[in-house]
């Protein structure tokens, strides 16, 4: 049995690149491995600058979370502020990386030049080094994440050598799963970019918990190239590549196999939004449901911070020890 770990920020909706690239393979997983999901709040710290919206933006990704199917049986959903060994081992992740390191971080390059105009945190530089506190503290051996996470699944690797090398065998050396179809998922108005809360307009991003009409009318008016054949080609046509990806991905075939059944760009537009509102229909509904008992959401997250936190002190104290400090 594998040891999977893998979290989200609570920053804005979770949108259908969130799905596809990650939430819908944590489900997958979820009775094969021993699984670990956190909702990052301290990770959104690094942007968060409004009074108020955190926790409910927490509470509401929790619901989320149960919502695309993780079972509270098996799956630990946690907070990551609830667990204060995150920020103790970000720490010493902070000392074993070098400034060279994070500094070639593109998400920190690109998040940095966009906010060119507002407040660049040292956290937002320092983030890979909370990141790999919260891969190391469970052991964990896969880390199931869409395209743009791997950078920093690979810098989490490079600090568990380097801490191993150091000061013993402590860790586990961890790597990042994506799926085949999905794990870069474009905005529909503009498929040069990553589908992002952070970068576009609304018009481009599918959100999970969209209407049905908002989402068929996203898809219609999707940005497609020119010429009329449908065909996979990402480096030439990356708005129809994009939607075979996404119908790929919702219907369980290959975008070349998608590809093979349309002949006219306005019928594949058409299909991969009848599949996307068929596959979140019931995410929807059951996220309603969700959060009309947030008592009895907040137990389910309890019980995942316990569990949670009973490994994650396990493994600071082994890194604790492994150094060699002194104890209280
Ligand atoms: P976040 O919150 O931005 O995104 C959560 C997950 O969604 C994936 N994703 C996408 N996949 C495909 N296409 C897209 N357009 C797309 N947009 C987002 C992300 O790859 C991610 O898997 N740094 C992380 C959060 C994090 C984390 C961790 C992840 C903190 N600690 C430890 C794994 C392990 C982030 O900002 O993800």
């Amino acid at each position: 049995m594998a040891r999977v770990l893998s979290c989200i920020q609570p920053t804005g909706e979770v949108h259908l690149g969130n799905y596809l690239g990650a939430l819908r393979n944590w489900v997958g997983g979820q009775h094969e491995n021993d699984v670990f999901h956190g909702i990052v709040d301290l990770h959104a710290l690094t942007v968060t600058e409004t009074p108020n919206v955190l926790g409910e933006n927490t509470l509401s990704l929790a619901a989320m979370l149960f919502a695309v199917g993780l079972d509270p049986d098996v799956a630990t959903v946690f907070v990551q502020s609830h667990l204060p060994q995150h920020s103790q081992l970000a720490w010493i992740m902070e000392c074993t990386v070098s400034y060279g390191e994070l500094s070639r971080m593109t998400q920190f390059k690109d998040k940095a030049a966009r906010r060119e105009a507002d407040f660049v945190s040292a956290g937002l530089f320092t983030y890979p080094a909370l990141q790999a506190a919260d891969i190391l503290l469970y052991d964990a051996h896969e880390v199931p994440v869409g395209d743009d996470q791997r950078q920093h699944i690979e810098i989490t690797r490079d600090i568990a050598i380097r801490f191993n090398h150091r000061f013993g065998d402590t860790f586990v050396l961890p790597k990042a799963v994506t799926p085949k179809a999905g794990a870069r998922v474009m905005d529909l108005q503009n498929p040069d970019n990553k589908m992002s809360k952070s970068t576009s307009g609304d018009s481009g991003i599918v959100y999970l918990l969209d209407e049905p009409a908002a989402i068929e009318r996203k898809f219609k008016r999707a940005v497609t190239d020119s010429g009329s054949d449908v065909v996979y080609d990402r480096a030439n046509k990356p708005g129809v590549a994009n939607l075979l990806e996404i119908l790929a991905a919702a219907t369980n075939t290959t975008p070349e196999a998608a590809a093979a059944q349309f002949s006219q760009y306005g019928a594949l537009k058409a299909a991969t939004g009848a599949a996307v509102v068929e596959m979140l229909a019931p995410i929807r509904s059951r996220y309603h449901e969700l959060m009309n008992d947030r008592g009895e959401l907040a137990r389910l997250v309890r019980r995942g911070d316990d569990r949670a936190e009973q490994v994650a002190a396990a493994t600071l104290a082994r890194a604790h020890a492994a150094i060699g400090m002194l104890p209280r």
